[in-house]
């Protein structure tokens, strides 16, 4: 396993020590600039334990659906008590690499929307993650990828408690992910939060040459999609 943390052993205690008082703001606020509607599937990449999945189903609704893909077995167990818990008949877990992933692997479904918070910067490949959600998303899905960096102005006091906690968790804090999206997406927005120590960037995934037309569909009704 060559990426930087294996979230193992402690995924049963990740939801007791993963910091929501100060990391729960970013996925708040990435799920409401995700945008995603009723009847959405949304792919949460890097889901861990499934702290977004309840955001997540209230915004796609009954009839909507949650993919949950993550790496780790461990911390798709938790993620699995938690749907068991819920009652959640929407929501499906595929334990695949995000690095490495296909639309194989999504169990017939394909992504209108596409989360990923505090994941990208804990693998050893973002850009391969980028890659991924690039091939199996269509021109017009929309992506918010939520991650850390060093705070700044005031905030930059608190530079080595930042730097500790992304250490802790095997976030590499100069990834900057969401940079991603905004060089190759359209429409993209960035908020900092928490003194810019949380970085919230949403927008459509754009095309490119390598989109063919059967790659354009649009499943929901709406206009047409100009990027
Ligand atoms: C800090 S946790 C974040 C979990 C969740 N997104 C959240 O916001 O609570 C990072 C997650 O990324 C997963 N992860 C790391 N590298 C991965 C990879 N290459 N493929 C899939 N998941 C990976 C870990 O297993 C872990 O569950």
């Amino acid at each position: 396993m060559s990426d930087r943390f294996s979230y193992g052993g402690g995924a049963r205690y990740y939801d007791q020590f993963s910091g929501e008082w100060l990391y729960r703001a970013g996925r708040v606020e990435g799920v409401q600039m995700l945008g995603a509607r009723a009847g959405d599937t949304v792919l949460d990449v890097g889901c861990g334990t499934g702290k977004n999945f309840p955001l997540l189903l209230e915004a796609v609704g009954p009839t909507g659906h949650v993919l949950g893909l993550d790496r780790s077995p461990q911390m798709l167990d938790v993620a699995r008590a938690r749907v068991d818990r819920h009652l959640w008949p929407n929501v499906t877990l595929v334990q695949a690499d995000a690095t490495r992933f296909t639309a194989a692997d999504l169990k017939g479904r394909t992504p209108d929307a596409v989360l990923s918070t505090y994941a990208m910067s804990v693998t050893d490949d973002p850009d391969a993650v980028w890659q991924c959600v690039r091939a199996v998303t269509y021109p017009g899905s929309r992506v918010c990828i939520v991650d850390m960096r060093a705070p700044t102005g005031l905030a930059r006091l608190l530079e080595p408690l930042a730097r500790l906690a992304c250490a802790m968790g095997g976030a590499d804090i100069n990834a900057h992910p969401w940079t991603l999206l905004e060089a190759d997406g359209a429409g993209v927005e960035v908020r900092g939060l928490r003194g810019g120590h949380i970085q919230v960037g949403a927008g459509t995934r754009g095309r490119s040459a390598a989109d063919t037309s059967s790659a354009l569909r649009t499943p929901h009704s709406g206009p047409a999609i100009h990027d």
